[in-house]
C-alpha cells in the first residue's frame, strides 16, 4: 500500500492505494488563501504541515489496520509558492502563491533587461513564479531578503518536515524560473538576473527517486511507522501526469482545478515563450512537457457559488435550463491571467447583464467562459505541438457533464473522463512511491485510465460568435484594468 499527499491550494488532500496503486480512498483537510492586498496571495506553511497530519490521520482513521502494510509515501504539490526558510529551517513569511500578481514590474523590467533567459528557462518571467518575488522581496522586504537560507517550493517544505532533507523534482524547479530547462540543472545566468543564491536551493532528484526516510518526529505526527522511505515526488502538474500515464512524448491532458491547464508531453525540450506557454522538465528522466497554465481553471464556478451563497450542483443544475438566447459574457480572470495573456492585472467581469438575466444565464456564462479560456490556452499551445486527438479531462472540475461537453462543443474536440479523474496530482504522488520502491516501473504507469465518460463536440454555432466577442471583451477591458478603487 502507499499514501500519495497532494498540497493543493483550497485543500491537502491524501489518498491510500492497494500495492497496485488503486485508490482505496482519501481525506482532505481545507486550507485558506490570505489576500493581504488586492492581486497577493499567501498561505503559511505551517498550515499545510497541521493540513497534512490532519488529512493523513483522517485516512489512517477510515482504514484500521493498514499502517503495517504501507510501502512508501510519494508527495506532489501546487508549484511556484516561495517558501522562505532561515538559518534554523523556521519559516521567514508565509509563503506567497501561484496566483500571487505582486511582481508585475519585475517580470517586465526582467523580460526587456535578458529576453533571451525566456529561452533557458523554458518560459518569459511572469508574477507568480519564484524568482520575480525574490526580486520583489530584494526591494521591498530587505530584511526577509537577508534572512534567507533556504527557498523550498510547497511539497519540499512537506518533505522536509517528513525526512529532514532538502529536495525537489525537475519540475517544481522549473517553475522557479531559475532552472535551466534543457541542462536540467540550476542555472547560474537565470539566478544572477534575479538575485537568486544558488546554495538556497534545494538538490533536484527525480520524481521517483527517494528523498529520504520518515523521520521519529513526522512517524509520531502522522501514525505511520518511521523509516518509510518518501519518494520526491512532483509538482502537481507533472504528478497529474504521471497520474493519468501521460509520461511519453505525445501524450496529454486537460485538467480543471483551481488552476487549469493542457499538458502534453514531449522528448525533447523546446523553448516556445511566445504566448505565455511553459515549456518545463518533467519529473522522470528525458522528458519534457509544453504546457498552457491558467490561473483560474474551474475555480469561477466555486467563486460563483460562494457568492452567490448556492451550491456548484444546484447552479450547474439551474444553468442547464439556461435561457441561452440571453447569455451575458463573463470574463474568468478573478487572478488575472497567464496563458495566453501574461497579464496579471487583468480581473473577471460580467457583460451583457440585462433586466432578464438569472442566476442560471450567470452560471452558464461562467462555464463558456471556463471553455473559451481552454480555446485560447488549445490555439497557444498547438502553435508549438500537436496535441492529441482525444484530450483526457481530470480535476474537480471534470466532474460537471455540463462543464464537459461545454468545453467539447467550444473545442470541437472530443473530451474524455477518467476513473479517479479528480483524484489527480495525489495519485500520482502515490504512483511515484510505488515507483521508488520497485512495485511499479514506468511502463506500469504509461497508459491512460479507462474512460468513464465520452464527451463527443456538437453544435458549435453559438460558441464561435460568443468567442469572438469574449476575445474583443478582453482587448478592450485591459485598457481599463487598473481599476480605481
Ligand atoms: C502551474 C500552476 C498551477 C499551480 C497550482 O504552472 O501555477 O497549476 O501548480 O495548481
Amino acid at each position: 500500500m502507499f499514501i500519495g499527499i497532494d498540497i493543493g491550494t483550497s485543500a491537502v488532500k491524501a489518498i491510500l492505494t492497494d500495492a497496485d496503486c488503486h485508490p482505496l480512498g482519501s481525506a482532505s483537510s481545507a486550507l485558506a488563501i490570505s489576500h493581504p492586498h488586492p492581486g497577493w496571495s499567501e498561505q503559511h506553511p505551517e498550515d499545510w504541515w497541521r493540513a497534512v497530519q490532519t488529512a493523513v490521520q483522517a485516512l489512517l482513521d477510515q482504514h484500521p489496520g493498514v499502517t503495517s502494510h504501507i510501502r512508501g509515501l510519494g508527495l506532489s504539490g501546487q508549484m511556484h509558492g516561495t517558501v522562505l526558510l532561515d538559518r534554523d529551517d523556521a519559516v521567514i513569511r508565509p509563503a506567497i502563491l501561484w496566483n500571487d500578481g505582486r511582481s508585475a514590474a519585475q517580470c517586465l523590467a526582467l523580460q526587456k533587461y535578458a529576453p533571451e533567459l525566456a529561452n533557458v528557462a523554458g518560459v518569459a518571467p511572469m508574477t507568480g513564479f519564484a524568482a520575480p518575488k525574490i526580486i520583489w522581496l530584494r526591494a521591498h522586504e530587505p530584511e526577509t531578503y537577508a534572512r534567507i537560507h533556504k527557498l523550498l517550493l510547497p511539497k519540499d517544505y512537506i518533505g522536509l518536515q517528513l525526512h529532514g532533507e532538502y529536495v525537489t523534482d525537475p519540475c517544481d524547479a522549473a517553475g522557479t524560473w531559475v532552472y535551466d530547462e534543457a541542462a536540467r540543472d540550476w542555472s547560474d545566468a537565470l539566478c544572477a538576473a534575479t538575485g537568486v543564491q544558488r546554495h538556497w536551493l534545494p538538490e533536484v532528484r527525480d520524481g521517483s527517486a527517494i528523498a529520504g526516510q520518515l523521520t521519529a518526529n513526522a512517524a509520531a505526527a502522522l501514525g505511520l511507522p518511521p523509516g518509510l522511505p518518501v519518494a520526491t515526488g512532483a509538482a502537481d502538474a507533472a504528478a497529474g501526469a504521471v497520474a493519468v500515464g501521460a509520461v511519453s512524448s505525445g501524450s496529454g491532458f486537460l485538467s480543471l482545478g483551481t488552476s487549469g491547464q493542457i499538458f502534453v508531453a514531449t522528448g525533447q525540450y523546446r523553448a516556445a515563450p511566445g504566448r505565455g506557454i511553459h515549456s518545463f522538465a518533467h519529473c522522470l528522466p528525458d522528458t519534457w512537457f509544453q504546457m498552457a497554465a491558467m490561473l483560474n481553471g474551474a475555480r469561477p464556478m466555486s467563486w460563483f457559488s460562494e457568492i452567490t451563497g448556492q451550491s456548484v450542483g444546484a447552479l450547474l443544475d439551474q444553468a442547464e435550463s439556461a435561457r441561452t438566447d440571453r447569455l451575458p459574457l463573463f470574463l474568468p480572470y478573478l487572478t488575472g491571467e497567464r496563458t495566453p495573456h501574461a497579464d496579471s492585472a487583468i480581473r473577471g467581469a460580467f457583460y451583457g447583464l440585462g433586466n432578464a438575466t438569472g442566476r442560471a444565464e450567470m452560471m452558464r456564462a461562467v462555464l463558456d467562459a471556463i471553455a473559451y479560456s481552454f480555446a485560447d490556452a488549445r490555439d497557444a499551445i498547438q502553435a508549438v505541438t500537436p496535441l492529441p486527438s482525444v484530450l483526457l479531462a481530470i480535476g474537480g472540475g471534470s466532474r460537471s457533464d455540463l462543464l464537459l461537453q461545454t468545453i467539447a462543443d467550444v473545442l470541437g474536440q472530443t473530451i474524455h473522463r477518467g476513473t479517479d479523474a479528480e483524484v489527480g496530482p495525489a495519485l500520482g504522488a502515490a504512483r511515484l512511491s510505488a515507483m521508488s520502491v520497485g512495485a511499479l516501473t514506468l511502463s506500469d504507469i504509461a497508459a491512460p485510465p479507462p474512460v468513464s465518460a465520452v464527451f463527443s463536440p456538437q453544435d458549435n454555432t453559438r460558441h464561435a460568435s460568443r468567442l469572438t466577442a469574449y476575445r474583443a471583451l478582453y482587448e478592450a477591458l485591459k485598457t481599463v484594468r487598473d481599476l480605481p478603487r
